[in-house]
């Protein structure tokens, strides 16, 4: 069978949180985009994600028209906990920084683009196969079938790779015009999602000598938390009163105690920060995780693909409204900021709150001189909250 060609200004290849709010900015713009995606949504929305959204993000959110649902159903955290050598500390974002971050977790966010993009017309094509892209550095055109099997070319402008950790557009930039870094850790995360009252209003950030664990919630019922595991850890081998009697070893404690309850679902995230740059080749850009992964414990994975192209869509408007490319030229530096200020804050966090296999009474004491030297600095303390929160758009 023919394939059907579409003409459109941008194709975006993926239907995350990215290339949803890539598509809905420029929508508003009135320049055109196809998002094309091999998930079906209801595979994305089941997706068990992480949960904090940086004040910027919330902003863009709300500001665009996407929903505020987030102001409504989401909890602003005015700070998060350190807990070590069994007390809490308080990093008051609210006092140091005078910003908030909001707990709501990605699926909610997704819902609301998806729902927002349906809403507007969007061209969204979910459960797509055979996905290639061609012509990157002259017209570039994406081929794949659709959901009923037709096969479909989409010539465009640009094409956006917002394809995710297993981006396959990345692979598509010769190896001789991108650097990969790559940074490997010794653990990953256990987590959880468990039906039970919230144990703290905030989050928990809590190191330990069995380990690290994060308290978060979710629901009034349900919670998510995690602790540090091997990597190679396998959820069939903890039973509900193997994986409380961890979470106990790491964070109860002086008058603090966890509420437990059955544990409804559990996985092993993986943990390795990741950056491919530059993030753009030809008429191809990459976004959000395709091009860069960093480790849970800063919370800034969404984060990141949301600013990616909050700077992309400058980029595009910009061109589209005046014919130039100076603004669109910057997107790769300007992205690459924050994702480099973000690796490094997801990286500190991870070695001052994690123990290291191996590890000896010196780099022990170390590691709790460091706490020590956060919780009791204001200058410390915000700049954690700073990081945290989120740092400004890059210029
Ligand atoms: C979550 O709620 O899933 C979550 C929160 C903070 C993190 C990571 C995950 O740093």
């Amino acid at each position: 069978m023919a394939r059907t060609t579409i003409t459109t200004q941008v194709a975006i290849m993926g239907a995350g949180p990215a290339g949803l709010m890539l598509s809905h900015l420029l929508a508003k713009q009135g320049i055109e985009s196809v998002v094309v995606e091999i998930r079906s949504r209801q595979q994305i929305h089941e997706t068990v994600r992480a949960g904090i959204l940086e004040h910027g993000t919330v902003n863009l959110l709300v500001d665009s028209g996407v929903s505020d649902r987030v102001l409504r159903e989401g909890d602003r955290h005015d700070g998060i906990e350190l807990r070590f050598n069994g007390e809490s500390h308080r990093i008051n974002f609210k006092e140091l920084v005078g910003e908030s971050v909001w707990l709501y977790p990605q699926t909610d966010v997704f819902a609301d683009l998806a729902a927002r993009r349906e809403a507007d017309g969007g061209d969204v094509r979910y459960s797509v196969t055979d996905t290639t892209v061609h012509d990157l550095e002259g017209k570039p055109k994406v081929w794949f079938s659709d959901a009923e099997g037709h096969d479909v070319e989409v010539e465009a402008d640009f094409i956006v790779g917002a394809d995710g950790s297993r981006s396959r557009c990345r692979f598509q930039v010769p190896e001789a015009n991108r650097k990969w870094y790559f940074h490997e850790y010794p653990f990953a995360w256990f987590g959880i999602l468990a039906e039970a009252p919230r144990s703290a209003d905030e989050l928990i950030y809590a190191n330990s000598d069995n380990g690290f664990a994060l308290i978060s919630q979710r629901t009034e019922t349900v919670q998510r938390m995690y602790f540090q595991c091997d990597p190679h850890e396998n959820v069939a081998e903890w039973d509900d009163e193997r994986i409380w009697s961890e979470f106990r070893r790491r964070v109860n404690g002086n008058g603090f105690e966890l509420k437990e309850g059955p544990v409804l679902e559990k996985m092993v995230l993986p943990f390795r920060s990741f950056v491919h740059t530059p993030m753009r080749h030809g008429n191809l850009f990459l976004a959000g995780d395709a091009a860069h992964t960093v480790p849970p414990t800063g919370a800034k994975g969404l984060n990141l693909a949301i600013h990616d192209v909050k700077v992309l869509f400058e980029g595009l408007d910009s061109f589209y409204s005046s014919g130039s490319t100076a603004t669109l030229d910057s997107y790769s530096d300007r992205a690459l900021d924050r994702v480099w200020k973000a690796q490094h804050f997801s990286y500190w966090m991870t070695s001052m709150l994690h123990t290291v296999p191996g590890a000896d009474d010196f780099d022990r004491a170390r590691q709790l001189g460091e706490l020590h030297s956060v919780v009791g600095s204001e200058h410390g303390k915000a700049y954690l909250a700073e990081s945290y929160t989120g740092w400004p758009t890059s210029r």
